[in-house]
C-alpha cells in the first residue's frame, strides 16, 4: 500500500487539475451505510420502493417512501465528515482540486468545508426537499418537523404541488446543470481520482471514462473491485479515510520538499 500512497502523492504535487469523483464509501466512515456492500441500503430496502414512477404513483407509495426517508434522514443529521472528506478540503487548499463530482447526497462534503460551487451533485442533496410542480425549496428539517406531526406525505404550501427530497431517484430525470458540469471537469482533469464508488449507476459511472478518454490519469480507490479497474493507472484497496489522509500527509512533505 506505501508504494500506492507514495505514487498518488506524487501524481497529485505534479497535477494542475484535480477531479474527485465520490460514492457512497467515503461516508460510510461517517456512520452512513452505502448502498450495496453486505449490510448496505440495498439489503435494508427494496430499491423499487425509491422509484420515481413508484413514488408518482399512489399517495399511499409517497406515504411509504416518506417513512423510509425518515429513516434515512436521522442517519444522515446524525453524520459528521470523516478524514476522507476533509482530505478533499485540504486538496482544495493546496489550490489542487478543480471540484468534487459525488453521487452523495448527505451534504458532507460541504459540512467538512468545501465552497458549495466545488462540488457538483449528481444525484441531488436530501437536505432540501422541493415542489415537484412549482420547484419551490423547503429545508428537509421543516418537512420532517411536518412529518413528525402526522403529515404522511407533505404537499407544497404555494400550489398544493407533491414534495419529494431533492434527490434523483431511479427513473428521474439527472439534473442537467451538474451533468454538463461533470463532464467539463472529468475532460478538464489531468488527474481524475475515484473514492468509494462501484461505478454500477450510470450515467454517474461515465464520468471517470470521460477523464480517460480526454488524457487524464485515473486512480480508483474502493475497498471492492469496479468494472474500470482494468482502465485505471493505479489502484489502492484501502479505507478512503486512512488512504486519502496519507495521501495528503505525503503530498505535503514532496511539496515542501520542492
Ligand atoms: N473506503 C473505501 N471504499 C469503501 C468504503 C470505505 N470506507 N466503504 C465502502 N466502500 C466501497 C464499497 O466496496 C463499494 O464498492 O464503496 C463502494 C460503494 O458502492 P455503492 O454502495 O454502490 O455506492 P455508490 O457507488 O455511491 O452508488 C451509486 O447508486 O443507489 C444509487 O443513487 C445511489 O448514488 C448512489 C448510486
Ligand atoms: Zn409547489
Amino acid at each position: 500500500m506505501q508504494e500506492e500512497i507514495e505514487r498518488l502523492a506524487r501524481w497529485i504535487a505534479e497535477a494542475k487539475r484535480v477531479v474527485v469523483f465520490t460514492g457512497a464509501g467515503v461516508s460510510t466512515e461517517s456512520g452512513i451505510p452505502d448502498f450495496r456492500s453486505p449490510g448496505g441500503l440495498w439489503s435494508r430496502y427494496d430499491p423499487n420502493d425509491f422509484y420515481f414512477q413508484r413514488f408518482l404513483s399512489s399517495e399511499e407509495a409517497r406515504e411509504r417512501y416518506w417513512q423510509m426517508h425518515s429513516e434515512l434522514y436521522g442517519m444522515l443529521k446524525a453524520a459528521r465528515p470523516n478524514p476522507a472528506h476533509y482530505a478533499c478540503v485540504e486538496l482544495y487548499r493546496m489550490g489542487k482540486l478543480s471540484s468534487v463530482i459525488t453521487q452523495n447526497i448527505d451534504n458532507l462534503h460541504q459540512e467538512a468545508g468545501l465552497p458549495a460551487d466545488k462540488v457538483i451533485e449528481l444525484h441531488g442533496n436530501a437536505l432540501k426537499v422541493k415542489c415537484l410542480d412549482c420547484g419551490r425549496l423547503y429545508p428537509r428539517e421543516e418537512i420532517q418537523r411536518r412529518i413528525d406531526a402526522g403529515e404522511k406525505a407533505p404537499r407544497c404550501d404555494g400550489c398544493g404541488g407533491i414534495l419529494k427530497p431533492a434527490t434523483i431517484s431511479f427513473g428521474q430525470a439527472m439534473p442537467q446543470e451538474e451533468m454538463r458540469r461533470a463532464e467539463e471537469e472529468a475532460r478538464g482533469a489531468d488527474l481524475f481520482i475515484v473514492v468509494g464508488s462501484s461505478l454500477v449507476v450510470h450515467p454517474a459511472a461515465l464520468m471517470p471514462l470521460y477523464a480517460k478518454e480526454a488524457g487524464s490519469r485515473l486512480v480508483i480507490i474502493n475497498l471492492t473491485p469496479t468494472p474500470y479497474d482494468d482502465q485505471a493507472d493505479l489502484l489502492i484497496g484501502g479505507k478512503a479515510g486512512e488512504v486519502l489522509s496519507q495521501v495528503i500527509e505525503r503530498t505535503k512533505e514532496i511539496l515542501r520538499a520542492n
